[in-house]
């Protein structure tokens, strides 16, 4: 399928739905402590939207019940709100997708719990650097291809492993459109980038071994193979004439 060029209005409305995503994890900042449960974060979630006229793309996404998700420790991804409460010394991620007037943003981050391991602390510092050392390679004409060969350099160097079974994908007039960016790939491989085409990059690196596996009773949770953990960060990017603009870096935090 060909990839989207995304019209001056939809980028309008797109760079709107992208804002409000950041924000709604700012927002969420606040409640990340320890004695929270994830669906308190979820319920707050769904207020901060609904406060700004907008709905989660993710709930009622193939049945996925969270307004986000919230993937702490060895989740790799999809993780979904609910009884677990949060305690001194994990690392979560919350991805947040928002539909506002029809278009979508996709942004997610890491958050901490109080004192957390150097070893974490280390995993989401890379794993921030794979996300920026990706967009360096977001300019007209580059291929797709180097944007994972870009990331799998780096986080390997660190000995961590680089999921591959989770991808980013373009975005904005819909949840998940062409193309699939894969986070490790061949260099020089894919097609090329264009100016107004919008799509995620949002690496999942792992302490461990690269393989995930889905939990069995809720179809949804993504954990590490091995037990290692996971970080995650996640922005939507428009390629622009000469570069790109990462839509959801609002707050330039990560
Ligand atoms: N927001 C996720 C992404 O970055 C997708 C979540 S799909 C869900 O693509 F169903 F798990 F919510
Ligand atoms: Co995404
Ligand atoms: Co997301």
């Amino acid at each position: 399928m060909a990839i989207r060029i995304k019209t001056p209005e939809q980028i309008d409305g797109i760079r709107k739905s992208s804002r409000l995503a950041a924000e709604c994890l700012k927002y969420l900042e606040q409640f990340v402590v320890a004695g929270n449960t994830t669906a308190f974060l979820d319920q707050k979630a769904a207020e901060f939207m609904k406060e700004h006229g907008a709905i989660s793309a993710t709930r009622g996404y193939n049945g996925f019940t969270g307004h986000i998700c919230t993937s702490p420790n060895d989740v790799v991804c999809h993780g979904i709100p609910g009884p677990y409460t949060l305690k001194d010394g994990d690392i979560l991620n919350i991805d947040c997708t928002t539909v506002l007037n029809g278009y979508y943003g996709d942004t997610c981050k890491m958050y901490t719990v109080g004192e957390v391991s150097e070893e974490a602390k280390k995993l989401m510092d890379v794993t921030r650097e794979c996300l920026r050392i990706g967009m360096k390679e977001c300019y007209p004409g580059n291929r797709f291809g180097n944007i994972g060969y870009a990331i799998a350099q780096h986080a390997h160097q660190h000995g961590y492993g680089v999921v591959y079974e989770f991808c980013g994908h373009g975005v904005g007039v819909k949840f998940h459109e062409d193309p699939e960016v894969s986070h490790i790939a061949q260099k020089n491989t894919g097609k090329r980038m264009r100016p107004g085409m919008i799509f995620t990059i949002e690496p999942m690196i792992n302490t461990g071994k690269a393989r995930c596996k889905i939990d069995k009773i809720d179809g949804w949770t993504a954990r590490t193979i091995d037990g290692g953990l996971s970080a995650q960060y996640e922005h939507t990017i428009l390629i622009t004439d000469n570069g790109c603009e990462a839509l959801t870096d609002v707050y330039g935090d990560f």
